[in-house]
């Protein structure tokens, strides 16, 4: 029996901590708050100042080096960095935070087995656990050969056909539609006795890029495809998106910030004129059908840490909760071997193969993963760097801070000063990191804007530097080479700097 069957008293006092910030919403007329209710003018003020962007590069700005505020972990830097519970946490909730890891790190087997408490997987599924792909709590990464690809998945999706399809867009009911056959995700592994969807593949085709001092860089363009083929031909118009897992750092900090923070620097008709726009992602919360403002995930579709996480438990594991109550994870109509395999539901626990509190403890500790400290912020070179990153432009859409919501759910991450380097905003990165793909809001060459905080780190917990959303870009250097579409300007910048410069810059992003 699991941990977390042994402890259904956690339910009533988890569910305390796992309120989500009310919202203002209505129907399809979202009324998101455009302005913070829950200060006080004074505060108001204090924190308009706190947060305003920096023009002293002489010295550390002050608290610069608590990247979380007080959710930011000082412990010693090693592999485990990204895997450490905010420090702000109370002790009971340090207790939910232990068994949510174990669940998080828990292999899901195919049902029936005979640990009834971890079956369910599948039947079609990417990984056995949040932790394979989400590796140290860190991120994923490119399959390196032929195997490999479990840190990787390909959505796949279709835009709308008919005005009826488009109107569920319009309304924010659907999100863009699933292939027939192969459904919202291709799966590449299947339990025993059934055909998986295929593997993905990669072809990498070199691309030199010269840089203003001569230098010469070669970034490896992608193309997509899938082979192998369980079940016939994909729909003509579905794309295919490539995504590794993000670092999971933070995430509870990301929630809290106000809506009216974010939607602050949305410009979607850029009316200021500066070539960055900058879109709010909304998406209906399909729990409460209310239309709230996404930020999790690469394409901002998700509103809320526990949206994302019961997304993952259904399409990427296989595995049902009571958000995501169907027990055969992504089979779809069409596939009627995936659907006659057994689900690991038990019927004395309920209808799902996850009950209560598996996935509020998973979303607890999704939440709750602290930011590691910033490094050497008062390095000559670092600061240099940081002037530089300001200088490119790279903060218009890489805001520096934010001051959270004094009335967030949990108070660990309530009124924190947090450095995440993120607008959780879309924006039009151009046709080079286009995947093609329309979720909801965001059109196929949109992406969020990806938080930079604990980037230094990536080598340290996850032993690579593969970046961006798809983890083509080798190092910082071709991370920031991709920029294109609103980001031209600022990846100009800093393909014309001399390389003292860009050293300068990218020193400043390890220190993060
Ligand atoms: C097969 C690999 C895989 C597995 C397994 C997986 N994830 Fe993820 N995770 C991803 C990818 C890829 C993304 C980015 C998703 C996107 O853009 O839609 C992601 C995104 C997230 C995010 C949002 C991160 C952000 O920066 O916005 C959270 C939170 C998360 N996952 C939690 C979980 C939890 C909890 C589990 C286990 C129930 C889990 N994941 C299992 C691959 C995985
Ligand atoms: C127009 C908005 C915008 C500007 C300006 C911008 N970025 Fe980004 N940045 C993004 C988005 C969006 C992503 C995610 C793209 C993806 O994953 O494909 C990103 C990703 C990154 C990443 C990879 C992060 C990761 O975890 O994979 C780095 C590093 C980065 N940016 C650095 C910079 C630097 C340095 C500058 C200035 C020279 C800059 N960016 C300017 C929007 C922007």
């Amino acid at each position: 029996m699991g941990a977390f069957r042994a402890f259904p008293y956690l339910l009533p006092l988890l569910s305390g901590a796992l309120v989500l910030v009310p919202l203002i919403a209505t129907g399809s007329d979202s009324q998101l708050p455009k302005a913070r209710t829950d200060l006080n003018p004074k505060d108001l003020k204090r924190v308009t100042s706190v947060t305003k962007p920096t023009a002293d590069f002489s010295k550390a700005e002050q608290f610069e080096t608590m990247s979380g505020g007080a959710a930011t972990t000082k412990a010693i830097v090693n592999g485990d960095a990204f895997s450490h519970f905010s420090p702000n946490i109370t002790f009971e909730e340090e207790q939910d935070f232990k068994l949510g890891n174990a669940l998080f790190t828990k292999l899901w087997v195919s049902a029936p087995s005979s640990t009834q408490a971890s079956d369910g997987l599948g039947p079609l599924f990417n990984a056995r656990a949040c932790q394979s792909c989400h590796l140290k709590d860190g991120r994923g990464h490119p399959p390196e050969g032929s195997a490999d690809s479990t840190s990787m998945f390909l959505r796949l999706a279709r835009p709308a056909r008919t005005d009826e399809e488009r109107e569920a867009i319009a309304d924010f009911r659907k999100i863009n539609f699933p292939d027939a056959v192969y459904g919202e995700q291709f799966q590449d592994l299947a339990v025993p006795g059934l055909q998986s969807e295929g593997k993905m593949q990669i072809a990498y085709e070199d691309v030199p890029v010269t840089l203003g001092d001569g230098e010469v860089v070669s970034l490896r363009k992608p193309t997509y495809s899938v082979t192998n083929l369980g079940y016939g031909p994909l729909e003509g118009d579905v794309t295919l998106s490539p995504r590794i897992a993000p670092p999971m750092i933070g995430m509870g900090l990301i929630q809290a910030i106000h809506e009216a923070d974010i939607l602050a620097k949305a410009d979607p008709d850029d009316k200021d004129g500066d070539g960055i726009s900058g879109k709010a992602a909304l998406v209906r919360d399909h729990r409460s059908g209310e239309v709230k403002l996404g930020r999790f995930g690469f394409k901002a579709q998700n509103a809320s840490v526990r949206e994302q996480s019961s997304g993952a438990f259904a399409g990427d594991i296989g595995i049902s909760t009571p958000d995501d109550p169907f027990s055969h994870g992504d089979c779809t109509k069409a596939q009627d071997d995936c659907l006659a395999m057994p689900t690991g539901v038990q019927e004395r626990l309920g209808p799902v193969e996850a009950p209560d509190p598996v996935l509020p403890l998973v979303t607890f500790y999704s939440e709750n993963l602290a930011v590691p400290a910033r490094r050497n912020i008062d390095d000559p070179i670092v600061l240099k760097g940081k002037e530089m990153f300001y200088s490119a432009g790279c903060t218009a859409c890489h805001t520096p801070k934010f001051v959270t919501r004094r009335d967030a759910g949990n108070k660990a991450h309530a009124f924190q000063l947090i450095w995440p380097y993120s607008d959780f905003l879309l924006h039009d990165m151009g046709e080079g990191l286009a995947d093609g793909q329309q979720v909801g809001v965001a059109n196929g060459q949109e992406w969020r804007t990806q938080p930079l905080w604990g980037v230094g780190l990536t080598k340290t917990v996850n032993n690579h530097t593969f970046f961006l959303h798809d983890g083509r870009a080798r190092n910082l250097t071709e991370a920031i080479l991709w920029h294109g579409g609103e980001a031209e300007a600022a990846r100009g910048a800093f393909a014309a700097m001399q390389k003292q410069d860009r050293t300068a810059l990218l020193t400043f992003l390890e220190s993060l």
